[in-house]
């Protein structure tokens, strides 16, 4: 069969780093181990029923099976409104402040191509959630990280970035709470951040994959609730977590008008919008799901609070997470990340993501996600104990 060339574009995309731990983990499976996966950022937890029930009903519904709207139904828009409205404070206008998207993926690839020219440059989080990357390497721009450190709550420091790199930088991403390292973000950095925005004209793109999982009683910051932020960027939020519906792909961006424009444009021209039943059912869950994301984050947090006691009980060194379904934990002294989360597939069966995954700056650390049932948690713990050293 003949072998097309690929669009420069396409060869340009970063090697998808997990697909590799994905095979090793089937290679290990496939070879008897038994395996308790704590590396993926997959919700276990099923979509709540009256959610499901709402898309049951609504696929009866004739007006769903022609084009949808190209920009997405208004009810749909007006639910995010009222929903930013009820659990943030945040006044938005659903006409001309909501963009409907497949997903937060999509969107977080589309940014780049809106926004991003040859030459241009992007500011990232390094580590950071992988698909920054891929949009700004399509539009052939250059990357700048901004590492994440422990010693600054991994937030990044922009007294650190040259002055040079701010006045290139186009497009920001950032992602409070935080994936990979479960770090919240504070209204001080966020207005640091408008600040920074405005001075050197940086159009910010705030993921707020986990906005709804905050622990300890603390509601994680929704970057428009901290004044001027509209003005200088964008949320993008996904249904993915929030009411474990990552199937369904539909997320959307919030703020900026020109933003959210450019959003709807660049997609005009890719897809009609979503399936009308999946946006109806999409909507109740806003509208309704209130209850359900108290039940998701406190059976969250019981996990948190039993990972975090369990690794301290046999001596490990770990931070209580904050946010985000992720745990960050420090390897064990003569490691690198690969070979720590190598070791624990060969030695006790136990998957974890390695940092360097999430960028340079995410080496000596592995990602845990708090995504199996307290049983196999217990059980992980029970493995971890058997190994003969601890990242004390
Ligand atoms: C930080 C972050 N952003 C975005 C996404 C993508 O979410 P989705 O495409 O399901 O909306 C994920 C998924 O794991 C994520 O961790």
């Amino acid at each position: 069969m003949k072998q097309f060339t690929y669009s420069k574009a396409l060869e340009r995309l970063p090697e998808q780093f997990f697909a590799k731990l994905v095979d090793k983990v089937k290679r290990a499976e496939a070879g008897g181990k038994e395996m308790i996966n704590l590396g993926q950022g997959n919700p276990d937890q099923p979509t709540p029923p009256f959610v499901t029930e709402s898309l049951k009903r609504a696929v009866d519904n004739e007006v769903y099976h022609k084009y949808s709207p190209f920009k997405g139904f208004p009810f749909l828009k007006r639910s995010v409104a009222n929903f930013y409205k009820r659990e943030y404070d945040v006044d938005l206008d659903p006409e001309t402040e909501v963009a409907i998207m497949f997903g937060s993926k999509t969107g977080l690839v589309e940014v780049s191509q809106c926004f991003l020219d040859e030459g241009d440059t992007a500011l990232v989080p390094d580590p950071g959630y992988p698909d920054y990357w891929s949009g700004v390497a399509m539009a052939n721009a250059n990357m700048e990280k901004m590492p994440l450190f422990k010693g600054n709550q991994f937030l990044p420091q922009y007294d650190q970035i040259s002055e040079e790199t701010l006045h290139k930088a186009k497009l920001m991403f950032l992602n409070y709470p935080n994936n990979p390292t479960a770090a919240t973000a504070t209204k001080a950095f966020f207005e640091e951040t408008i600040d920074v925005a405005n001075k050197h004209d940086i159009c910010v793109v705030h993921d707020f994959a986990y906005g709804a999982i905050g622990f300890d009683g603390e509601k994680p910051l929704s970057f428009l609730q901290v004044p001027g932020a509209k003005n200088v960027g964008v949320e993008m939020y996904t249904m993915s977590k929030t009411f474990n519906m990552a199937g369904w792909r539909v997320a959307f961006a919030v703020g900026n008008k020109s933003v959210i424009q450019a959003l709807e444009l660049v997609q005009d021209h890719y897809y009609v919008s979503l399936f009308g039943a999946v946006q109806e059912a999409a909507a109740e869950a806003l509208d309704n799901g209130e209850e359900s994301v108290k039940e998701l984050v406190e059976l969250y947090e019981t996990r948190r609070n039993q990972l975090v006691e369990g690794f301290r009980d046999i001596g490990w060194r770990v931070d209580a997470p904050q946010g985000s379904f992720f745990m960050w934990l420090e390897i064990p002294e003569g490691f690198t990340s690969e070979s720590f989360a190598d070791y624990l597939i060969d030695e006790i069966g136990i998957v974890v993501a390695p940092g360097v995954g999430f960028g340079e700056y995410g080496e000596g650390y592995v990602r845990i996600g708090l995504l199996e049932s307290e049983e196999r948690l217990r059980e992980a713990i029970d493995r971890f104990r058997t190994l003969s050293f601890t990242n004390q």
